[in-house]
């Protein structure tokens, strides 16, 4: 059922939600539930703040906003908070991350794992001690490694990265907008002589799509200065390798503020305040909010209930954005300390050609691995995912490793909208600059990939900042 944010249509809802025609207006004496649980029957849930998303934004949004004193309610589309975290559990409880699956180090990434008493170890990555193969998963074909020296092409990659230092903290860009954000990355490898590091670049900063057709500021963004720090010396992950146990954690100390399996289906915001119809697993409720913080992906899709003005809409209508899925998957016949490639023969750089699996990385668990697979600007459903998978395992029985016909496929995860993105053009133009300009206005704020990088320490950090401009609002 689909419902608008047409007049008649709220309402009726809030007409048969008995609280009259008029929009309740806040202030004292108002007999409703602040700062309780809701209880069954009750149809107001009024906080200061309410949260839309419960990733690893809306999460920290959420619990650091009640830890200092506010009162908060998030709601969350799927049954459970974390996002892009995905961890399978074999049938003996061994898990495998297959979505986030290391943590660059910040102190508010390490303040939120210890409030949540989770430990954290380094990323052990010398459980590949046989390195990658690299192969054309279309035709099984070996494919050589890159030529030149990678620690030169990295070294002046991050020469140029440490010119724009203001890029670690979101998309404050300096007006004129640099040259070099704006190239093509095609072009940015060419002028800085990135060839050899091509490889190491796209491998770590995956989902995007087409690559090299993105202005290069989006690489620089994904692939940060915060990146090269823990390639350098380590990221972190959860010590019992399921990182999904930060986010369980936070659902449990949340409780009854955290509504799971819900979704706004109309809002009307005004500086007094915002009015939100929630659909839950329990009926609608109407949710009264001081503040709002937006923590999902701001596409018109995803917002059209939020009570957009024009410049809102005409904003997130610029986004474009790319799929991206993930699997665990049985690759039994390839040696567990084996990572594979697909690199492909005859592109620049060898880089795959999507939709198709990026890499086939093992688990700690034998026969078990983590399937990365990116399907362009393509939405593919789960069926054709699974086939093409499918295909590119059975390519690696050319290449000598006994896999199955019928690979097993364990769990699968579609973690799309993944990147979301606009042109040069309109980065040139001001788009951030102007989308920057909607914090705050409407008593609204917004957090989440797309307003900062694909990098959930960061986005930790730079939610951090954001509740600070929040509060004192
Ligand atoms: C496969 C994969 C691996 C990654 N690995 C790493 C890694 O190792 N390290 C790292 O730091 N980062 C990693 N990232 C990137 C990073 O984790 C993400 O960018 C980060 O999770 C983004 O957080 P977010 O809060 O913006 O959104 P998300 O985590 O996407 O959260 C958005 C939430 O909002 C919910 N939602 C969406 N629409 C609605 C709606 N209409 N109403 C209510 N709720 C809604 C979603 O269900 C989701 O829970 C990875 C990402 C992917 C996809
Ligand atoms: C992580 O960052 C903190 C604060 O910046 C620092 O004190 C600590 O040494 C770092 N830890 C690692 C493992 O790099
Ligand atoms: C993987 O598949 C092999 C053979 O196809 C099977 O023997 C093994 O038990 C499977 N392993 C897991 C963990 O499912
Ligand atoms: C992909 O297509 C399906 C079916 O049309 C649609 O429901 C879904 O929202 C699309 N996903 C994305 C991320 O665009």
């Amino acid at each position: 059922m689909r419902f608008s944010t047409n007049a008649a249509r709220l309402v009726l809802l809030f007409g048969w939600l008995g609280i009259g025609l008029s929009f309740p207006t806040f202030g004292p004496g108002l007999a409703d539930d602040k700062g309780d649980e809701p209880k069954k029957g009750q149809n107001i849930i009024t906080r200061d703040v309410c949260v839309i998303g419960g990733g690893a934004s809306g999460t920290y949004a959420a619990t650091r906003l009640r830890e200092l004193g506010h009162s908060v309610v998030l709601v969350e589309r799927e049954d459970h908070l974390g996002g892009h975290t995905r961890t399978y559990f074999d049938p003996a409880g061994r898990p495998i991350d297959y979505g986030v699956w290391v943590y660059s180090n910040n102190t508010d990434q390490v303040r939120f794992f210890e409030h949540f008493n989770i430990a954290t170890t380094g990323q052990d990555f010398t459980r590949i001690s046989q390195g990658s193969q690299r192969i054309d998963l279309r035709t099984g074909q070996s494919v050589p490694p890159p030529v030149g020296s990678l620690v030169d092409a990295m070294t002046r990659y991050t020469q140029v990265l440490l010119q724009h230092p203001y890029l670690a903290d979101g998309w404050e860009l300096p007006g004129p907008v640099p040259e070099d954000l704006l190239l093509p990355f095609r072009d940015f490898i060419v002028r800085y002589d990135l060839g050899p590091a091509v490889e190491v670049l796209t491998l770590y900063i995956q989902g995007l799509g087409d690559i090299l057709d993105y202005p290069a500021v989006y690489i620089m963004k994904y692939f940060s200065f915060g990146v090269i720090l823990g390639i350098q010396s380590g990221f972190t992950t959860s010590a019992s390798l399921a990182n999904i146990r930060l986010y369980e954690a936070a659902q449990t100390e949340l409780g009854a503020d955290a509504l799971l399996s819900s979704t706004i289906i109309a809002a009307q915001r005004t500086d007094e305040g915002h009015n939100m119809l929630v659909s839950t697993p329990d009926g609608i409720r109407l949710i009264r909010a001081d503040k709002l913080i937006i923590a999902i992906p701001p596409l018109l899709q995803n917002l059209e209930p939020f009570d957009l003005d024009y410049r809102e809409s005409d904003l997130f209508a610029q986004f474009d954005y790319s799929h991206y899925y993930t699997t665990v998957l049985n690759l039994s016949g390839v040696p567990q300390d084996v990572q594979i490639l697909n690199r492909a023969v005859d592109t620049p750089y060898n880089i795959p050609v999507l939709p198709s699996t990026y890499v086939f990385y093992p688990s700690q668990i034998p026969a078990l691995f983590s399937g990365f697979f990116g399907g362009g600007t393509q939405n593919l459903t789960e069926e054709e995912v699974r086939a093409i998978i499918r295909d590119n395992v059975r390519q690696l029985r050319n290449a000598g490793y006994d896999v199955s016909d019928d690979p097993e496929i364990l769990a699968y995860g579609n973690h799309s909208p993944f990147n979301l993105f606009v042109s040069s053009e309109a980065i040139a133009t001001g788009f951030y600059r102007d989308l920057y300009s909607l914090q705050g206005q409407r008593r609204t704020w917004y957090t989440g990939a797309a307003w900062h990088a694909h990098d959930s320490a960061a986005l930790w950090q730079f939610t951090e900042r954001l509740l600070q401009r929040v509060i004192a609002d």
